[in-house]
């Protein structure tokens, strides 16, 4: 008799919509998603940003109606952005943003959830995450991280729900906790930018806040504070480390290139991790689809799934304000 292979297990739970929507273990809600918003303060109108599609730079007036369109799709958690005018070196005015935030509390109360990032690269003019050291080959620690508990303090009087450092400086958590807990701003929230990457995929978030240290004639990128993908424990000991000191969320970024370092960190410590699938991540998806060669929705829907996987309980993504309508029709 001649031999013929059979179905096993593998391929009848594949067999068909209803069986491989029964046996999916991968749950995605839109309700663990985060919608990253850029607050521009040179801009008199909303403008789209060149290099993230269908993404726009927002006045006040219009991060108004971006945040009320946003909360009509099911996204109520926001991580906001500011780009200031001005650019310097030291002394930076923080006004335009803490007006930003006093405004949506205002206006929307607690229907929506505001982490306000933290980071001095879209104030200064060398575009670094602090301040430089006078012959600009060093960028400083401690001044930075006195600086960043200022201004995380103004935030967090402001309204903002969240604090969250992007910077990477050594003890900015624990500085910023400290500060804020002085002020009897205890319940509000600490998401650390932890293991974040030394990264390719950064540009065009770099374009949007006009930050990219790259013409710089010494330090030319971030390598002296953002972790090393050529090292397998130093994103992993600077999450830790932050999560010591008192951060109640450990954001992993970029998400794709660094799921093993989530996954890691998901055996390692017993916070809500966040994948922060970074602009460059976005727009390379958003490109194929572009040409044809994805599907938009099923491509997002898909990384967002790896995220999941790999132990991520919080997205941040450029299409967050999708994702009820795309996990709605996903396809199994
Ligand atoms: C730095 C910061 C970066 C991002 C957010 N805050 C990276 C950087 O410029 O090094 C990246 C976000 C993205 O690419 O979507 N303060």
């Amino acid at each position: 008799m001649e031999k013929r292979e059979q179905y096993s297990s593998h391929r009848r739970v594949r067999a068909n919509r209803h069986i491989r929507e029964l046996t999916a273990d991968v749950v995605l809600s839109h309700r663990d998603f985060i919608q990253p918003l850029f607050l521009d303060q040179s801009l008199k109108t909303r403008t789209p940003l060149a290099n993230l599609n269908e993404v726009n730079a927002e006045t006040p007036d219009s991060l108004m109606d971006q945040i009320k369109q946003d909360m009509g799709r099911g996204i109520s958690k926001f991580l906001i952005f500011p780009v200031p005018q001005q650019k310097a070196a030291s002394g930076f005015d923080f006004t335009f943003f803490t007006k930003g935030l006093e405004r949506i509390r205002a206006e929307f109360g607690s229907g929506v959830w505001i982490a306000a990032d933290v980071c001095l690269c879209a104030y200064t003019d060398h575009g670094h995450c602090g301040i430089l050291s006078k012959d600009g080959t060093r960028v400083l620690n401690k001044e930075t991280v006195e600086e960043l508990s200022k201004y995380s303090l103004a935030l967090a009087k402001a309204g903002a729900d969240c604090i969250a450092p992007s910077d990477m400086m050594d003890g900015r958590v624990a500085a910023i906790r400290q500060s804020l807990d002085q002020a009897s701003l205890d319940h509000v929230a600490l998401m650390s930018y932890s293991a974040k990457f030394s990264s390719q995929f950064y540009g065009p978030f770099r374009d949007a806040c006009k930050s990219s240290p790259g013409s710089n004639p010494v330090l030319k990128d971030r390598k002296t504070y953002q972790a090393s993908a050529f090292s397998s424990t130093d994103g992993i000991a600077s999450a830790i480390r932050d999560s010591e000191e008192g951060a109640d969320i450990v954001m992993v970024k970029p998400a794709l290139p660094y799921l093993d370092v989530l996954t890691k960190l998901k055996t390692q410590i017993q916070k809500p991790l966040a994948a922060y699938h970074v602009s460059g991540e976005y727009q390379s998806l958003e490109l194929l689809a572009s040409q044809g060669i994805a599907e938009r929705s099923k491509a997002h829907v898909e990384v967002w799934t790896s995220l999941k996987r790999a132990g991520a309980s919080i997205v941040i993504s450029y299409a967050s304000r999708h994702a009820k309508k795309w996990i709605d029709e996903i396809d199994y």
